[in-house]
């Protein structure tokens, strides 16, 4: 699967950077860094809901170095097994 992180200037400033640590390590507790591809993005016009990740064809939204975890869990980990 192919997650987009967006970069662009609101999503930055809501901490798109921790987003991305914190999913990296997400990713090796899961084991599963070979099943996902992770790239940045520009704006995704989505700003008024940053942070925002785009998963193959859905949007996640409003996503922190909190959150992450748990979205990833149950949103991209069922349909990466
Ligand atoms: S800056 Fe991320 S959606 Fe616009």
């Amino acid at each position: 699967m192919k997650l987009k992180i967006c970069v662009g200037s609101s999503c930055h400033l809501h901490g798109s950077y921790a987003v991305i640590e914190e999913l990296n390590k997400v990713l090796e507790k899961y084991g599963v860094q070979e099943l996902v591809e992770m790239q940045a993005s520009f704006c995704m016009g989505q700003c008024q809901h940053s942070v925002n990740i785009s998963a193959d064809e859905i949007f996640l939204h409003k996503l922190n170095k909190e959150n992450i975890e748990r979205v990833f869990l149950e949103e991209v980990y069922p349909k990466i097994r």
